[in-house]
């Protein structure tokens, strides 16, 4: 079935022939978008949505989150805001709670996430496995996720389980754990910081993971600086995420590589680090991808428009930067073509804001802007 969807007053397509349009019109077909345009000159379709001049855009394209856990960290937050450090360490926390958790809680608690981020206009998201662990547990983390997000990404290498020997643990992710997920996931991860995973394990799981034929992403430098922008960059990953703590040669290699640097504001906020460098990323010719990292520690929210509106107002990005690092710019990091971008044979995966036009995501920070939202064709908010 066809459906017009018109009166659109601002339509952020990113594709660059169609660029940004005033008083448009799309139109999908079944899952896909079939036709986008002036509205004046949209084809008949067997039902018609006028949204009166509102603003429209992709759907967001969250590439980053870690939403197979159970448990709550409040105190934890707590501690931090009163100026205690954030560490690797609290991970652990969510470990025990996940492990003990049936798969019908994990389910959903997934589920309840995935479905207040896409009342907020999410349409693509990714998840991570990461506070199982064991090989059973992370298995059962892989597959509860992929029931579920679109994308789904091996995250073993995410701590060094507590009383676990580091080089005995590493092996196991290397050999057995990988083995036994690779199946259910299309990304392998490894947290390359102090305190979970130096430069040389982190570069055995990820050619280890490459062997098994998985695409690659790394949390690096987050805390600190360290070699996880170059050692993703080195190993081709699709993305490298957080990128709080760069060197001048960190920008270069990203500037100069397919490596996607994916940017957390929600994470670097709640964890008091500095804020990525987006506008030093962009100007050096990199691309930047905007995430919300919801997770139970570092970093609870689910809230893309959060996210933009931070870009906007202390990452120093435009609004049209900041709003196509959170589309394109994770659909980049997912290696992906079909979402994140408005395009004939493109997802139909559309967000309409109760606003005329995409600034006022930054303009009216904190306002839950989200009017209607499509994904694949279908009303989901
Ligand atoms: O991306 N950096 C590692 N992993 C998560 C934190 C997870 C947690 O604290 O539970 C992150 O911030």
């Amino acid at each position: 079935m066809a459906v017009l969807i018109t009166g659109i007053g601002e339509l952020t397509t990113n594709d660059d022939e169609l660029g940004t349009l005033t008083g448009a019109a799309i139109v999908f077909d079944g899952p896909a978008i079939a036709w986008v345009g002036p509205a004046a000159a949209a084809p008949d379709a067997d039902e018609r949505i006028d949204v009166e001049g509102r603003a429209a855009l992709p759907g967001w394209v969250d590439s980053h989150t870690h939403l197979v856990f159970a448990g709550d960290r409040t105190a934890e937050f707590e501690a931090r805001m009163a100026g205690q450090p954030y560490s690797a360490g609290g991970i652990a926390v969510t470990v025990d709670a996940t492990r003990a958790a049936t798969d019908a809680e994990l389910t959903a608690n997934l589920r309840r996430h995935v479905s207040e981020a896409v009342r907020q206009g999410t349409t693509c998201l990714e998840t991570k496995t990461g506070y199982g662990l064991t090989v059973a547990d992370e298995v059962r983390a892989a597959r509860i996720a992929a029931a579920v997000a679109d994308e789904v990404t091996f995250l073993g290498a995410h701590l060094v389980p507590p009383g676990a020997d580091a080089a005995s643990y590493v092996d196991l992710v290397c050999g057995e754990m990988l083995d036994a997920v690779a199946g259910s996931v299309r990304w392998a991860d490894v947290f390359c910081e102090t305190g979970a995973f130096d430069e040389a394990q982190s570069e055995r799981v990820l050619r280890a993971a490459a062997r098994r034929g998985l695409g690659l992403r790394v949390h690096g430098n987050q805390l600190g600086p360290g070699p996880g922008v170059r050692l993703a960059v080195r190993m081709g990953a699709a993305s490298v995420d957080h990128c709080s703590h760069l060197s001048d040669s960190d920008v270069e290699a990203l500037a100069s590589s397919d490596t996607v640097a994916t940017l957390l504001p929600a994470c670097d906020l709640s964890t008091r680090q500095p804020l990525a460098p987006a506008r030093r990323l962009l100007d050096a010719g990199a691309t930047v991808a905007l995430a919300t990292n919801a997770n139970p520690g570092s970093s609870y929210t689910t809230s893309m428009g959060f996210c933009v509106a931070t870009a906007v107002l202390q990452m120093g990005l435009s609004v049209a930067e900041a709003v196509r690092a959170a589309t394109l710019g994770g659909a980049r990091a997912l290696r992906r073509t079909d979402v994140g971008v408005l395009r004939p044979g493109a997802r139909a995966d559309l967000h309409v804001l109760d606003a005329p036009s995409r600034t006022h995501l930054a303009y009216r920070p904190g306002v839950p802007l989200t009017w209607r939202v499509w994904r694949r064709g279908s009303r989901v908010a």
